[in-house]
């Protein structure tokens, strides 16, 4: 048994008249009939009981896609004891039967999966059959095998050496307790992956998603079981966020969490985990990805058309709810009515509207807490002088949660949406003179608490580098001469510091050592 280094999972394209996407819009078609009871899956059971819970496209409010049942107290303290329970064989196993299981999961995927898997990332989360495949089918194939691949490197590397008469060894066991993964709403791939790293390093798990992402997680639930993973290795809850927390940090086999959300929550999780640090058997490992305010930094030697294609794409891809999204912008003087009109012209052409045309770029925000909080923001602009709406800025919740793309140009440098995550789709412009590149730089740099993605634009060599120095911590994925955008797993391991996550690069080998308690052994002949 040996894993060859993965390829990445092929992007279909869904062109027009394709066989894929004629399954997709079956797939979708099957999915707006079924109006679906949406279980919680505890040591393999479906769990139906609790506060019916109706879920909604964000893009067509009225309609309703299915419910789920907003789970009690009881279901945290029964999703504890089914991992806990499911850990001793789980972990016994060799490794390659983890590995296998997950391995099954990336060709179900890839295969009899892909359409329904779409179709409820689609539906569930809005996001376009693009955007969809991209994160819920390539992204999540790509997880699965490459932590495979990586997890065979780890098992393999022993660099110890042994003196005559002596074997010194070391043995790679899972953490000791359960994991909670707490997942967000934005990437279906993140939200799967959260449970599977640890569950393949041989951990078992309670996984709490973000409710705006049941849809999908239902899907993934029924994939593992297809791939067939063991009861009750990864326990699927829709108990409240603090509920579970509660009683998950209280519990002496809490063993690790591993997070992505906002900082906000990550955070209060933290101080959470401390006051109870001393009731623990083990230390717990805690993994967070977290916000981020994102930059694009061009020096006056770029391309215009280039930089106009990375602020469109890199702020306006699924809606700018992403992580990485790019959300203010640096440019010089000379260079910004080239970069403008670009812009404008760019962003007009993206159509606005449900998922289910293939057609729209642009789709709702995930809800309406979302959708009045990102709104607020432009509206504020609107009100202030000192701000220019380029292009965008209206808003419409009445159908689902359209919000246009939206670029405002700022005089301040520290106005507040160039230093706050809004996660949505607006992107904030501030205009430099050509010679302030150095002090632009130290903006930043300083300007936001967050370091998890930033694109520099430069042609020349010396700037690149210099700029790449200056800006050492100000991004965990710094990319040159691209969007900030579009991690490939195997390709760029993602993850930023500051207040931005723990940085221990999702879809790499770094992240699953945070999984695996390693033992020592020497023994004398
Ligand atoms: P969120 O923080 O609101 O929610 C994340 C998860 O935490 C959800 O499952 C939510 O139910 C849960 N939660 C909330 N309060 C809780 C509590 N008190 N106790 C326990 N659980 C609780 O984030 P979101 O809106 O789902 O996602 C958006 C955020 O995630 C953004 O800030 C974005 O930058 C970040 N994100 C980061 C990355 C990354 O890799 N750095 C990737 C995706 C998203
Ligand atoms: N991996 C995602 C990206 O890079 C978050 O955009």
């Amino acid at each position: 048994f040996n894993i060859d280094i993965p390829y990445n999972e092929p992007v279909l394209s869904y062109a027009p008249g394709s066989p894929e996407r004629e399954e997709l819009k079956q797939a979708i078609k099957e999915a707006r009939v079924a109006e679906r009871e949406l279980p919680a899956f505890i040591n393999g059971e479906r769990i139906l009981d609790g506060e019916k819970v109706a879920v909604h496209p964000p893009h067509e409010t009225a309609f309703t896609l299915g419910h789920f049942y907003r789970g009690t107290t009881e279901h945290v303290h029964r999703a504890i004891d089914a991992a806990l329970a499911a850990k001793p064989t789980w972990e016994a196993l060799p490794w390659q039967q983890r590995a296998a299981v997950f391995l099954r999961a990336a060709d179900l995927l890839a295969g009899p999966f892909r359409a329904r898997m779409n179709a409820a990332t689609m539906l569930g989360q809005s996001k376009n059959a693009y955007q969809s495949e991209i994160d819920a089918v390539a992204e999540l194939c790509d997880f699965f095998r490459f932590n495979a691949y990586f997890l065979q490197e780890i098992y393999r590397d022993q660099p110890l050496h042994s003196p005559p008469g002596t074997w010194n060894r070391l043995e790679y066991r899972a953490l000791e307790g359960f994991v909670l993964a707490i997942t967000p709403f934005n990437f279906t791939s993140i939200a799967a992956n959260l449970p599977a790293a640890p569950a393949l390093c041989g951990n078992t798990v309670v996984w709490k998603p973000a409710e705006t992402q049941i849809y999908s997680a239902v899907v993934i639930m029924e994939l593992f079981e297809a791939a067939g993973l063991p009861k009750g290795v990864i326990n699927l809850i829709y108990t409240d966020g603090p509920a579970v927390g509660d009683i998950v940090f209280k519990h002496p086999d809490f063993a690790g969490l591993h997070f992505t959300g906002s900082t906000k929550v990550f955070q209060e999780l933290w101080r959470e985990i401390g006051n109870n640090i001393s009731g623990y058997k083990t230390y717990p490992r805690i993994v967070g990805e977290t916000g981020g305010k994102d930059f694009i930094a061009v020096h006056p030697s770029s391309d215009p058309e280039q930089v106009a294609v990375a602020i469109v794409r890199g702020a306006f891809e699924f809606q700018g709810q992403k992580c990485s999204a790019a959300s203010r912008a640096y440019l010089p003087a000379s260079l910004w009515p080239a970069i403008k009109e670009h812009v404008v012209e760019k962003t007009g052409s993206l159509k606005m509207g449900t998922v289910e045309d293939f057609g729209n770029f642009v789709n709702a925000v995930i809800d309406e807490r979302a959708f009045d909080r990102i709104t607020k923001y432009i509206a504020d602009a609107k009100e202030d002088a000192d701000v220019e709406i380029v292009t965008g800025g209206n808003f419409d919740k009445s159908d689902g949660y359209f919000i246009e793309p939206t670029v405002l140009l700022t005089k301040d440098p520290h106005y507040v949406t160039m230093e706050e995550e809004l996660f949505g789709p607006v992107i904030t412009i501030y205009v430099y003179e050509d010679e302030d590149w150095e002090k632009t730089l130290h903006l930043v740099d300083t300007t936001s608490p967050y370091a998890l993605t930033g694109a520099v634009f430069a042609t020349d060599r010396g700037v690149i580098e210099h700029a790449s120095k200056a800006l050492r911590n100000a991004a965990g994925n710094f990319y040159i001469n691209d969007k900030p955008t579009g991690a490939v797993v195997g390709q760029q391991p993602f993850g930023g510091a500051r207040a931005s996550g723990t940085n221990d690069k999702a879809g790499s080998a770094l992240n699953l050592h945070r999984w695996i308690s390693p033992r020592l052994i020497k023994e004398n002949f």
